[in-house]
């Protein structure tokens, strides 16, 4: 199936950026903010709690820096394509392609419009981090370019403190200390970065998500009111949530149906308000079953069983539900046909339940047959949920979350 994008402010994209960026008018968007894979050679996992993760993306390029760049390169000529000529870019990166990634955007944006490098301190340190023989790493790079002379800037200033003085000993007047390239570099200037507190209440399990705070300070300087703020590596939508929260209209895209879901949730969409997210979930099934089963059992607020086979015929269990007990879930790569309706009601009668749930592309006709037969006369509730219907109801939950209402509609 190909799929086609339009483009339409305040929407999600799930797929290949390229792809989606390609489909999308000349100068169109004001403030262009990315924090794509920094080629750091690593997988990155979406964490619920302590137990389950799921893959969210893949920083590894098969090693290869060319590869990087030309991926990088191809999507960074896109973006300055469709970048307004008031409009500003920023690049956030970190020490594997800084040096790299400055030199291909000089050669897409022009040397003269680089504005800044800025550095931004991650925050404090402790544990082995401190141990490291040599200095620290403690920062990453975001590369900051406009298009044109004529760009959105709003100077920003950071508030004198109260018992600030001048070298002169008198009070200061006017606005505060006007920000500098470095952040989060001196005792006025907290932007610290999520990862390092364990109890931010920002934190949704994604990997790399960034502080609101960062992303506030961005988009305030280089954008106004109602402008289009765009990240096409949105993660967890970051960029969405302050863009929405200043008032400004935004654009996001993300590879990973799994990002796509948590920030669907945040940004108060459903799935199938995600463009492309269909599509993007059907074959991630195909690639990554297990990753795939996971998401559908979170996506019933369900948990996921960590050992494949470890409980016969139980992918998960759900215990927020209508029977008021813990019940299982199976998910099925096939249409469900009568047998595993049969089989599924064996699993519920030696677990002693009421009933559970069976998640899967389609079901046969037999099958809803059957289901209607075991209520009948055995009282046991089978309850079948389409993935199109996870996509129109389902919502991904997050430890501790309450329940939205719309999750009711499902059971
Ligand atoms: C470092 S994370 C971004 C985190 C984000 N700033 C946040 O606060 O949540 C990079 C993201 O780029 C996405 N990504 C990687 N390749 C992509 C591609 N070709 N198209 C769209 N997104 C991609 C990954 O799925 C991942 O979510």
């Amino acid at each position: 199936m190909e799929l086609r994008y339009y483009f339409k402010p305040n929407t999600i994209y799930c797929g290949d950026n390229l792809k989606v960026l390609k489909s999308f008018p000349d100068e169109c968007v004001d403030l262009i903010y990315i924090d794509p894979p920094f080629f750091s050679g690593k997988n990155y996992d979406l964490v619920f709690g302590d137990k389950y993760a799921i893959r969210a993306f893949q920083d590894t390029f098969e090693g290869k820096k060319e590869t990087y760049l030309s991926f990088m390169e191809d999507r960074i000529r896109e973006m300055h394509r469709i970048l307004k000529p008031t409009g500003s870019f920023y690049l956030h990166c970190d020490w594997h392609a800084n040096a790299h990634l400055r030199v291909l955007c000089d050669k897409i944006f022009g040397e003269n419009n680089y504005r800044n490098e800025i550095i931004w301190r991650i925050g404090w340190l402790s544990g082995y981090k401190t141990k490291k023989v040599g200095w620290i790493r403690n920062h990453d790079t975001i590369h900051y370019y406009v298009k044109s002379k004529d760009f959105t800037f709003n100077k920003e200033y950071i508030p004198y403190k109260d018992d600030y003085v001048r070298r002169d000993g008198k009070k200061p007047t006017g606005k505060g200390l006007p920000i500098e390239d470095t952040w989060n570099c001196s005792r006025g200037d907290i932007l610290n970065s999520i990862a390092i507190m364990s109890f931010s209440k920002e934190k949704l399990g994604y990997p790399t998500q960034k502080p609101e705070s960062l992303l506030k300070r961005i988009i305030k300087a280089s954008s106004n009111e109602g402008d289009i703020v765009a990240d096409f590596f949105c993660g967890c939508g970051t960029t969405l949530a302050v863009a929405q929260k200043l008032n400004r209209q935004w654009i996001g895209i993300d590879v990973s149906p799994i990002g796509c879901t948590v920030m669907a949730k945040r940004i108060g969409y459903k799935l199938k308000d995600v463009q492309g997210m269909k599509y993007s979930l059907k074959q991630a099934h195909e690639l990554d079953w297990m990753d795939f089963q996971k998401w559908t059992i979170k996506a019933i607020d369900g948990i996921p069983l960590t050992k494949k086979g470890a409980d016969k015929g139980v992918d998960g269990w759900q215990n927020n539900n209508k029977f008021n007990e813990s019940v299982p879930i199976e998910v099925k790569q096939h249409t469900i046909g009568r047998p595993d309706v049969q089989k599924f009601n064996t699993v519920i009668e030696r677990e002693k339940k009421k009933g559970g749930f069976m998640i899967a592309f389609k079901i046969s006709k037999p099958a809803i047959v059957e289901i209607k037969r075991l209520k009948r006369e055995t009282k046991r509730d089978l309850i079948f949920i389409s993935f199109d219907e996870l996509m129109d109801k389902g919502i991904l939950m997050r430890k501790g979350a309450t329940k939205p209402d719309n999750v009711q509609m499902l059971f």
